[in-house]
């Protein structure tokens, strides 16, 4: 397996027009048109072929646009508490709850927010069973169909001794009591063959099971609105299940809402030399896009061209290890120099923090059809030491 991911970076589109000069610095900035363009592509599979399409918070909560998912999406999939409120609260539609460990303390206000509950081992399910039946709510269980597809084992739920999901082979009648339906997620930025795979992996172990369950939610990783994915198959796929077995078929994209949606806007602060051409910027990948440490990847930078002056990119942090990676420009660059990453609509304004006191990059909702921009948050040192105590 590689030990480091590829950037699914599309082209910049219509961010090339965009003046990195009309927002603070750092800036995540979020094309309207780029998002409704994913959504009407989702909108479109659920059309076709009947399933149910929630968008997954963890990838993209940008609420400010959650007027416009609502309009073509049938609401969110949360990873818990909060992300269960934030989708009740500002999307509305379904809430489909999925956590890895449910608390005493949480469950009830959990119970109340999601219309699905979906737990991650038969014993979570029986310990809050009862509460869910009670309350009238789907109870699903997610399983491990241990079956990998994954490029990277960080992002592979179904490596060894993963703790996501029910192994397959543990299934039986005691764990799926008051199941109503089951969850699978095991794909990362994939088209529809894995997924296809995973199936027929998987299908003739839940067999004994299929026609008792009201649904089957196929999670997310699913890379639905990139030009190269088929969806025609897919929407055949959703169509044969919900057939076959009569059930509710529902996905839980995230990345494909905003997928080439975003940019972070950064400057660059120094040019130090140290064996080689070095720029600090106002961009932390620790702080700001955490997954370039963690995944890890390189993302792509706008503009980039193969023969040029070449920066080792860094962030104004502590970590020795806050480094985006090595970038080219076609003219030596200058201190206030603006630049921008592409794609980082997603888990990136999401993991954000304040180590070292970093400042949170601003976001700003653009809309490349009318260029009409809008500043929808600028943080400051409350924000900080709000974290703190
Ligand atoms: C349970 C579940 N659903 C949905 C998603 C969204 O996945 P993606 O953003 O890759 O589509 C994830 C991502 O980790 C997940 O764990």
């Amino acid at each position: 397996m590689p030990d480091m991911m590829q950037t699914q970076a599309g082209e910049a589109g219509a961010f090339l027009d965009f003046d990195l000069n009309r927002v603070p610095s750092p800036c995540f900035v979020v094309d309207a048109a780029a998002v409704e363009r994913n959504l009407s592509v989702l909108a479109e599979v659920s059309e076709r072929s009947g399933a149910h399409v929630l968008s997954a918070l963890k990838a993209f909560s940008m609420f400010a646009l959650a007027p416009l998912v609502r309009q073509y999406l049938g609401g969110t999939c949360a990873s818990g508490i909060y992300e269960a409120r934030l989708g009740r609260e500002e999307y509305g539609g379904e809430v489909a709850t999925f956590c890895a460990g449910y608390k005493d303390s949480e469950i009830d206000e959990i119970i109340a927010l999601s219309d699905h509950v979906i737990f991650n081992s038969p014993a979570q399910k029986a310990r809050f069973l009862e509460k869910c039946q009670a309350a009238g709510r789907q109870v699903g269980l997610r399983i491990n169909p241990e079956h990998s597809e994954g490029e990277v084992e960080k992002y592979d739920p179904c490596a060894p001794c993963s703790r996501l999901g029910t192994p397959v082979s543990q299934l039986n009648a005691e764990a799926l009591e008051g199941v109503d339906g089951l969850h699978m997620h095991t794909l990362c930025e994939q088209g529809v063959e894995p997924l296809l795979r995973t199936w027929e992996a998987v299908e003739p172990r839940l067999q004994p099971w299929l026609n008792g369950l009201k649904w089957l939610n196929f999670g997310g990783g699913h890379h639905i609105s990139r030009e190269d994915y088929d969806r025609d198959t897919l929407v055949d796929f959703i169509k044969y299940i919900r057939e076959t077995y009569g059930v509710d078929v529902y996905l839980e994209p995230g990345e494909a809402v905003a997928l080439d949606a975003g940019i972070l806007v950064g400057e660059v602060l120094d040019l130090p030399v140290n064996g080689m051409p070095l720029a600090i910027t106002d961009i932390s990948a620790t702080c700001h896009m955490p997954d370039v440490i963690e995944a890890p990847y390189r993302p792509a930078l706008m503009g980039e061209v193969e023969d040029g002056q070449t920066y080792r990119l860094g962030g104004p942090s502590c970590l020795a290890g806050d480094v985006i990676g090595e970038y080219t420009w076609a003219h030596p660059l200058k201190v206030g120099d603006r630049f921008a990453f592409l794609d980082q609509a997603h888990y990136s304004m999401v993991k954000t923090n304040t180590f070292n006191g970093v400042p949170l990059p601003a976001i700003a909702l653009w809309d490349s059809r009318t260029d009409e921009l809008r500043m929808i948050r600028e943080f400051g040192y409350e924000d900080f030491r709000g974290r703190l105590s």
